[in-house]
């Protein structure tokens, strides 16, 4: 296809799910603008609205309003997270300093997921756990006056140590933290910096928090977001001509790893009209059809690109040469094993893909992909295969294109309004 236009994607999942817990717990009116209105971020203001605070309705282009509360209030019924392991694992970090007991539970791929990763450093503070269903879901946490603790992460991840940030945080105790491999996204860290909190990155590695600030009513914007924006822009990579500009998109340094790639890959994503808006680094991303050629990505970098594997793998299916995704395990644990997933359903479309330990090996080829793809409701999944749909002569059909919901609503409309025309 030719594309075409100048978008926005919609509001950053990460941020508009940390701005809505601070928002929860900071006495009086907070006010988020351009957050996202996706069934994730549904499911992080339903439970805040059962723990006490008042949320207007998230309507897309429209401001959320918050009411705060300094504690939450004891919850009547279990917190249903719906598919949002960032929702489920950020709330029990806030409910570690609560003195009451809840349960938590989720859908049916949430409930599968690991939560003994935050459980145990959580136990450690002091908070009490009931186990339901072995390490997944449902759980029953019982909080209170916490420990302060130093922890190294079993693994990179933004949900692992945000959650202890906030526990820290709600519990007013300091809280030590190393990631194995390259840092996660450091949303949590710039935002309770700004509330006057001290965080500091130590030499060794170590990052230290201390309880110095509190947490009070705020305004803010929250940015387009880049793991949403990595679809039109994967699409405008694969396309045969035109053009594509993002605009207003974070360009928060630890969630850059895709462009860092896509470069190597040999396409020019641009960056343009660079500012930092509240802490965090936001500007347009324009984007060319480039001949793509493989490249190998290290362990170090997956945590830059955890949630980017999807749509990267696709376009790798169509580089020339291999590409491979090393010590990407963590992608067995997201809303599907993305990892698994990836692999046979691009054998599904007639591409060379193979996992061999925690690597994806994936061969480019020049055929175009036609074949049925299982997305077992994962959300990157149906959205990454629906680009790999756009190339010439694909015939690639998804079963569940729904659940794109997830984290973009709009996403068929918006691949519908970037295509200008079919080139033949
Ligand atoms: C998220 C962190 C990532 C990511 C998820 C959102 C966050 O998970 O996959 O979509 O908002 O903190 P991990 O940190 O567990 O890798």
């Amino acid at each position: 296809m030719i594309v075409g236009g100048r978008i926005r994607v919609p509001g950053d999942k990460s941020l508009t799910h940390r701005a809505l817990f601070l928002a929860a717990l900071a006495p009086g009116a907070s006010v988020v603008h351009g957050a996202l209105d996706s069934l994730d971020a549904r499911s992080t203001a339903r439970v805040l609205r059962r723990l006490g605070a008042i949320i207007t309705p998230l309507r897309e282009g429209q401001p959320v309003r918050i009411r705060g509360r300094e504690r939450f209030r004891r919850p009547t019924e279990r917190l249903h997270c719906g598919n949002s392991g960032t929702t489920t694992r950020l709330l029990l970090g806030l409910l570690a300093a609560h003195d009451f007991s809840s349960t938590l539970t989720g859908d049916a791929s949430l409930r599968r997921r690991p939560m003994r990763r935050v459980s145990a450093p959580l136990a450690m503070m002091g908070a009490r756990f009931v186990e339901h269903a072995g390490d997944g879901l449902p759980l029953t946490i019982k909080g209170g006056a916490l420990h302060s603790l130093a922890y190294q992460l079993p693994v990179s991840s933004a949900q692992i140590k945000s959650c202890l940030l906030f526990a820290g945080m709600a519990g007013r105790v300091e809280v030590k933290l190393r990631e194995p491999q390259g840092p996660s996204r450091d949303h949590t860290e710039r935002l309770l910096r700004a509330f006057g909190y001290a965080i500091t990155e130590e030499p060794d590695g170590w990052i230290r928090f201390e309880p110095t600030g509190r947490l009070t009513p705020f305004e803010m914007r929250v940015p387009g977001d880049i793991s949403s924006a990595a679809f039109p822009l994967g699409a405008a990579v694969l396309a045969e001509g035109g053009e594509l500009v993002v605009a207003d998109v974070g360009l928060n340094p630890t969630r850059t790893g895709f462009l860092r790639v896509l470069e190597r890959m040999g396409a020019h994503p641009e960056r343009m009209n660079q500012r930092e808006e509240q802490g965090e680094l936001v500007g347009e991303l324009r984007v060319t059809p480039a001949a793509l050629r493989g490249t190998a990505v290290s362990p170090g970098e997956i945590p830059g690109v955890i949630d980017e594997i999807p749509i990267l793998a696709v376009l790798a299916s169509r580089a020339e040469g291999e590409t491979v995704f090393r010590g990407a395990g963590e992608l067995r644990v997201k809303e599907s094993d993305r990892l698994t997933l990836l692999a046979t359903n691009l054998r599904a479309v007639g591409v060379k893909a193979e996992v061999m330990r925690d690597d994806l090996h994936v061969a480019g080829a020049s055929t175009p992909p036609r074949g049925r793809i299982r997305t077992a409701g994962d959300h990157r999944i149906a959205m990454a295969f629906a680009i790999l749909g756009t190339v010439p002569g694909a015939r690639v059909s998804v079963d569940d294109m729904a659940c794109a919901a997830v984290s973009y609503p709009g996403f068929p409309d918006m691949l519908k309004s970037i295509r200008r025309r079919s080139a033949r």
